[in-house]
């Protein structure tokens, strides 16, 4: 990736943060030409936070409290902008963004939710899937619309669910899952050429794999 520009991605959460440091691993190891300008969270405390702070990655935390959602996504606009972002990637980042946010990156923000979607939008959907009694699960990176884990389909990865499955066993498979669909995701969008056509995403020309995950 030598003589290419790094593409500048804010990296937004609320919690943990593995999805961060999967993104950020593969960008350290030169296999994604991005890096990680930001880390932006609406909880203080998010596990995330610090550990961007260790690497040394600009970490702001900006609190929902009084604001309304749209003043809310304002203030992560502004900071984006000081931080020159072009893409978005939202990294179990619990807030819905208003449509002026999705508005300002135009197929530059991403998502991964821990389900194939679109079954199992929203809140514990590994739960979801338990109890519906399906027996593939998995996760989805997708491009962010303005509905709720929605958005055109980027790559997916299927999970099977065993009959001794918890929500725990089921969500430390499918994390592992995500930690390699989100790199290479990010790296599809940034080295193909694509195109949105309806819901779906149109590659150009073959894909030359080049993350090899954690
Ligand atoms: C991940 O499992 C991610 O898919 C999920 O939150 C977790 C964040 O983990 N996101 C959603 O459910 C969004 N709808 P992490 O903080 O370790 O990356």
């Amino acid at each position: 990736m030598v003589g290419e520009a790094l593409a500048r991605v804010a990296v937004l959460l609320s919690g943990r943060g593995s999805n961060f440091l999967s993104l950020h691993a593969a960008m350290e190891r030169g296999e994604i030409p991005a890096r990680v300008v930001v880390v932006v969270s609406n909880k203080s405390k998010a596990a995330g936070l610090a550990k961007a702070v260790e690497l040394g990655i600009p970490a702001i935390t900006i609190p929902r409290q009084r604001s309304t959602s749209q003043q809310h996504d304002q203030r992560v606009l502004e900071v984006l902008r000081q931080h020159s972002v072009e893409w978005v990637c939202l990294a179990g980042y619990m807030r819905l963004l208003s449509p002026s946010f999705v508005a300002a990156f135009p197929r530059r923000i991403l998502n991964i939710h821990p389900s194939l979607l679109p079954s199992f939008p929203g809140l514990e959907a590994q739960r979801q899937a338990l109890q519906h009694g399906v027996r593939v699960s998995g996760c989805t990176v997708h491009l962010v619309d303005e509905g709720l884990d929605s958005g055109p389909v980027v790559v997916q990865k299927a999970v099977a669910i065993e009959d001794d499955d918890t929500e725990s066993s089921l969500a430390a498979r499918i994390l592992d899952q995500e930690h390699r669909a989100y790199p290479e995701a990010l790296h599809r969008l940034l080295t193909q050429e694509w195109a949105v056509e309806g819901r779906r995403i149109q590659w150009r020309g073959g894909y030359v794999g080049r993350v090899s995950g954690p």
